[in-house]
């Protein structure tokens, strides 16, 4: 699956080939449209004492299926934040989709209409049934409160759990509550999820179903995938692997 691309010369600056040229041509021209790119990003923390991620340059193409791997410590939250516009580099860019995320760029609708974020801690709110927490994203479009209803009624059914949208957060399983956490991200039909340990507070039978959930989106809707892990067996699942070791990008 990934082996032809960790020979690649290319993968030590994180510059993932597609999967078209990998094969044939490290270095070829031809390459998938890239969704994000990373020039030379860079994240430091109190003042400069902790450098989180330092000097990051990759690609990541469009429909591509890509994890963050690395241990605890290594960058992996930093670089996703980055790349989903929670938060800024202190030096260097993300581009996204020809777009550089700049000062003048709006994070916000950034954000709201092509990113879903998924978390290891679900982050649902507990007030709220599982419906209302998959239309909390819809506020930030022009939907109205019908067609956002409907629209979470197809999201639970899409996510298998059809007949659950009135419960709250503290009446579902782990698993359960992962999925109303994807259909919220995917609320606004994004182009991009992100999800940071998606499966790492769930035993590993639950986890493996929600990973093959992300990876269906991935797969029969195109969406791309970027998902942080620090377990190899959820990286060797990914077309392509991002390493990092000491907030740097480094090879296999
Ligand atoms: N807000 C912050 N202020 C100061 N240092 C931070 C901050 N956020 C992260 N760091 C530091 O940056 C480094 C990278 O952190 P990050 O959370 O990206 O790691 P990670 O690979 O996601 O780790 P884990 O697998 O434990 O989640 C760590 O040394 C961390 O202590
Ligand atoms: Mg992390």
């Amino acid at each position: 699956m990934s082996q032809h691309r960790t020979e690649s010369p290319s993968t030590h600056t994180g510059e993932i080939p597609s999967p078209e040229s990998a094969p044939s041509a490290p270095g070829s021209s031809v390459s998938a449209p890239v969704l994000i790119e990373g020039r030379q990003v860079s994240r430091h923390y109190d003042e400069g004492k902790v450098d989180a991620l330092a000097e990051a340059t990759f690609s990541i193409g469009r429909g591509h299926y890509v994890a963050i791997v690395g241990k605890s410590g290594s960058g992996k939250t930093t670089l996703l934040n980055m790349i989903g516009g929670l938060d800024r580099p202190t030096s260097g860019e993300i581009v996204y989709d020809g777009q550089p995320l700049d000062a003048h760029s709006d994070l916000d609708r950034h954000r709201s209409h092509n990113v879903g974020f998924v978390f290891q801690s679900y982050y649902l709110l507990p007030n709220l049934t599982a419906a209302e927490n998959i239309q909390i994203p819809m506020f930030e479009a022009d939907y109205g409160a019908a067609e956002r209803a409907e629209r979470a009624k197809r999201l639970l059914d899409q996510v298998g759990l059809s007949g659950r949208g009135n419960h709250l957060p503290s009446q579902l399983s782990g698993g359960e509550s992962q999925r109303v956490a994807i259909a919220r991200a995917l609320a606004n039909g994004p182009q991009l999820i992100l999800a940071d340990e998606p499966t790492g507070a769930l035993d590993s039978e639950t986890g493996d179903s929600i990973l093959q959930l992300l990876e269906d989106l991935n797969r029969n809707q195109s969406i791309t995938l970027v998902v942080v892990t620090h377990d190899e067996a959820v990286a060797a699942r990914a077309d392509h692997q991002l390493r990092l070791a000491d907030g740097r990008i480094v090879s296999p």
